[in-house]
């Protein structure tokens, strides 16, 4: 692959490029990532400031935050984001703020969990265990209640209220409605899972009402420049395989053609995990399908705005992304693993510096200070700042 990969100076890789309100310098973003280093009422504990600020050292880079819950009842699992109270936005302010003081921009990823959330931690403390009908989910022992309408439409206003804590009060500078990775949204979406005959599943147009809705609604209280959406074709973590890649390019080329009618070209973007990012793959270390292309996805959305495309890049993969696989589309290329071993990841695809290692056992122990912000940026880039 080596010859074909155009130097990073000339890479379009590293021209600017518009997303919202925002010119970003770069088309290298940090993909959302789950760390667990919330406190346990799921309030960002202060080493998560330091952790987002290095990642934004580059000036213009899109910051994701990790999934963050738009409610206490769909946060189901200890530790991890949430956006749902005053104390948890007044938290991610502080670390917006230092995202902000590097010059770069951040989007706060909102999500319902689901049946992906674990019933034995939110029981307990007070919350049903609900998804779009009664179908148990691979790794759980229980199948989840049917919602009912009244619920879906208590969702749609959380999602709401979520993003207005977001963007209002914590100063993100937009969200990232998370419809993908079987969360709930991405449940609706999946035939297996969705077994609803009412409004809100059934065929797919029904299936598809509840993304759609959400983004709607969010966009009319933040205004859709600020929104973002995050699907994930081929994934079947937690749940949500679709079939088939046949059954893929059904769902999602009906969703997003009417996404694009829906937000006439004014959406943030549009992230999209390839087959190679499936956290099936990625997470559990189990199989995807490589021949699974996301073509059919581009061209339904056909440039409307900027696309995040993630899967498990490499520096010299994601140069050969953005200048040969996706030249006909303006995509920005989400690192996960690679970005949270590597601070300053930006400088060094840009530079050719070889990259830290990351150390898979550290990245979900709760609470931990180890494997968080203890990956070293690298000489060059400390000398290029004029610090070393
Ligand atoms: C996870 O916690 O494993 C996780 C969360 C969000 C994703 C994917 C995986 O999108």
């Amino acid at each position: 692959m080596g010859s074909t990969v155009t130097p990073a100076e000339t890479s379009r890789l590293f021209k600017p490029i518009k997303l919202g309100n925002h010119e970003l310098q770069h088309r290298v973003s940090l993909a959302a990532l789950t760390r667990y280093r919330n406190d346990d009422d799921h309030v960002p504990l202060d080493m998560m400031r330091q952790y987002y600020a290095d990642r934004a050292s580059a000036p213009g880079t899109l910051i994701v935050s990790e999934a963050s819950a738009i409610s206490e009842a769909e946060a189901g699992e200890p530790n991890n984001a949430s956006m749902a109270t005053p104390a948890q936005a007044a938290a991610w302010k502080e670390i917006i703020k230092g995202v902000h003081a590097k010059g770069s921009v951040f989007f706060q990823q909102l999500y319902a969990m689901g049946s992906s959330a674990k019933p034995e931690y939110i029981g307990p403390r007070g919350f049903e265990y609900r998804d779009a009908s009664a179908v148990k989910i691979p790794g759980r022992d229980v199948a989840p209640r049917e919602m009912t309408v009244a619920e879906i439409e208590q969702t749609i206003d959380d999602f709401v209220a979520a993003a207005k804590r977001a963007v209002f009060d914590a100063g993100a500078d937009g969200v990232e409605i998370h419809a993908a990775h079987g969360y709930l949204l991405d449940h609706f979406l999946t035939p297996s899972l969705n077994q609803r005959t009412d409004e809100w599943g059934g065929s797919t147009a029904k299936s598809c009402r509840l993304t759609l809705e959400v983004v709607r609604r969010v966009a009319e209280a933040v205004g859709i420049e600020k929104v973002a959406v995050r699907l994930s074709p081929f994934a079947t973590y937690q749940g949500g395989g679709k079939g088939s890649g046949l059954a893929s390019r059904k769902i999602y080329g009906y969703l997003i053609t009417e996404l694009r009618k829906q937000t006439a070209g004014k959406l943030a973007y549009l992230s999209l995990v390839e087959a190679a990012g499936d956290p099936m793959a990625i997470v559990l270390g189990g199989d995807y399908d490589p021949t699974l292309s996301l073509d059919f996805a581009l061209e339904a959305w056909d440039n409307a705005s900027p696309v995040v495309v993630a899967g498990a890049y490499t520096p010299e993969s994601a140069l050969v992304a953005a200048d040969n696989v996706y030249a006909r589309w303006d995509v920005l290329v989400a690192f996960g693993r690679r970005f949270l071993a590597n601070p300053d990841l930006v400088y060094r695809v840009g530079h050719g510096v070889p990259l830290n290692k990351y150390d898979r056992t550290t990245f979900y122990i709760p609470k931990a200070p180890q494997g968080y912000n203890d990956y070293p940026f690298s000489q060059e880039y400390l000398q290029s700042i004029g610090s070393k």
